[in-house]
């Protein structure tokens, strides 16, 4: 309540205008209610079960942990099961989890209620997280919000009727340098423009969601990584300032070629 408050002094102050609320979160993908409500795919009774393959990396990851402290599992396995169930977290599903790690249900409630990355309602294929905080505000996250928002037609928070696209304004994704930006599923798009925006939603409703590569989510105005545009390259740089001048070089691309992880191998390391 007092942080919802101190936004809205923050965002009315000193401009004699209208008032502007800059932080926009809608509440959690759950009705804004922490408890269960039932709806026709998401009861006690619906049926949810681990894959066999799943089951696989449900013994790697509770092997992972003392027999004793099977509990510890609870939010890989929260994770496994949301992924396997389309990027959403049913009743059933904790409850499967409940079972797996001898807790009671309520134990696993209390994490997925807990933690924002665990969807407690379907959302669609791409779940798009906006980052709302500040320094992606002050670069354009509330145009980007806006230009997702009319290019499919629906508002913070909701869904699109074919299912494709979710969208819900977050706070920070840690991706502040090359804001503003969206987290999709679990991939970034990075220096948003509209144009770009709509460029990006457009590709994933043909199908054709631009790939990651040896940077991760390319940022979507062509740079590299987190490195500033191609010109004016004044920060990382790669030494100690001498007499007040730097002698060295901005890293150069590829300088690191041999030594990247591939971002696909990471998501096989972390068993996803
Ligand atoms: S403020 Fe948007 S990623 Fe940090």
């Amino acid at each position: 309540m007092a942080l919802n408050l101190a936004r809205r002094i923050i965002g009315a102050a000193g401009h004699g205008g209208p008032q502007r609320f800059y932080h926009r979160s809608a509440p959690v993908l759950s009705g804004g209610l922490s408890q269960h409500q039932n709806t026709p795919d998401n009861t006690e009774e619906t049926p949810f079960d681990f894959t066999v393959e799943n089951y696989q990396k449900v013994d790697k990851i509770l092997g992972r942990y003392p027999a004793n402290y099977k509990q510890s599992a609870i939010i890989p396995l929260l994770d496994m099961a949301q992924r396997q169930n389309g990027g959403w977290l049913p009743l059933a599903a904790m409850n499967k989890v409940a079972e797996i790690v001898e807790q009671a249900p309520m134990r696993v409630y209390e994490v997925a209620t807990f933690y924002t990355m665990f969807n407690r309602v379907k959302v669609g294929k791409y779940f798009i997280q906006l980052c709302g905080t500040t320094p992606c505000m002050a670069c354009g996250a509330e145009e980007i919000r806006t230009t997702i928002e009319e290019h499919l037609n629906i508002k913070d928070g909701e869904t699109t009727a074919d299912g494709l696209f979710t969208l819900k304004e977050v706070e920070c994704l840690g991706a502040c340098s090359n804001a503003p930006m969206v987290q999709m599923n679990d991939d970034f798009y990075e220096n948003l423009t509209p144009e770009s925006t709509r460029q990006l939603l457009d590709a994933c409703a043909a199908g054709n969601k631009p790939p990651m590569n040896k940077w991760g989510s390319l940022p979507m105005n062509g740079q590299m990584s987190c490195e500033g545009p191609i010109g004016n390259k004044f920060a990382l740089l790669d030494g100690p300032l001498e007499g007040g001048k730097s002698d060295k070089r901005f890293r150069t691309d590829g300088a690191l070629d041999g030594q990247q992880i591939e971002p696909s191998s990471v998501k096989e390391h972390m068993l996803y």
